[in-house]
């Protein structure tokens, strides 16, 4: 099964890692068993998890403690897919465990050709871990775009000359992942509320699994 363990790095904050991470395991357990990671020391998203109480719906949370070639080996033998909420830098042995375990490496970043230029290390980064993995794979993911067809010609551009590829399916900025995040839920969880970033998320992961 490919794209089993899908990583949400950047070395960025801010950029929606949590927010997508959180969302696509939301959406993937409904097509097969998932579990999420959290290899991030600031742990939000295993406040995320733990706020929604039992009744959130959401996989459980791992952490990867010393052993993270282990915990993800252990877990993608018991699930169909695994989804790692990454720390925000591509430094250090953890971050280089995750991606060399990793079918695909998600990179959430904001719509701004600034932004887009701040990840040109994370470029290096996948190019440098695909030496040592070269089945992983890597997918810029837009967020926070403010209307569909929003991408300044600019930021097309950046993209287009950009080394990894872009994903065509992108979240817009929705008040949902906030709210949803708020209450310890995912955008599946908070109903009527949530069905615009439900098709992003949808879109996504109908994207991710025909890579
Ligand atoms: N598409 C979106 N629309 C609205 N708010 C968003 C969106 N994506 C992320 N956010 C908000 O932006 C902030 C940063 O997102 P987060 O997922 O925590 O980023 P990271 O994990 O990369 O630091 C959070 O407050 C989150 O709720
Ligand atoms: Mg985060």
């Amino acid at each position: 099964m490919s794209n089993r363990i899908i990583a949400v790095i950047n070395q960025k904050g801010g950029t929606g890692k949590t927010t997508l991470a959180l969302n696509l395991a939301a959406g993937l357990a409904q097509r097969g068993s998932t579990h999420l990671v959290d290899a991030d020391p600031q742990r939000s998203i295993t406040q995320w998890v733990g706020m929604g109480g039992g009744n959130s719906g959401l996989p459980g949370v791992a952490q990867l403690g010393g052993n993270p070639t282990g915990v993800l080996g252990k877990l993608a033998r018991s699930h169909r897919y695994v989804v790692v909420d990454c720390p925000p830098t591509v430094q250090g042995e953890t971050v280089a465990a995750i991606m060399r375990m990793a079918h695909l490496a998600l990179i959430p970043i904001l719509p701004s050709p600034i932004d887009l230029w701040a990840s040109v290390d994370m470029a290096l980064a996948v190019k440098q871990a695909q030496r040592d993995n070269p089945d992983l794979r890597a997918c810029l993911v837009l967020n926070q775009l403010e209307s569909r067809n929003a991408l300044s010609r600019d930021m097309r551009e950046a993209v287009a000359e950009f080394d990894v590829p872009v994903l065509s399916a992108g979240m817009q900025r929705r008040a949902a992942y906030r709210s949803a995040a708020v209450e310890g839920l995912s955008v599946y969880g908070v109903g009527k509320r949530g069905q615009h970033a439900v098709s992003d998320i949808e879109a996504i992961i109908e994207e991710v699994l025909c890579l």
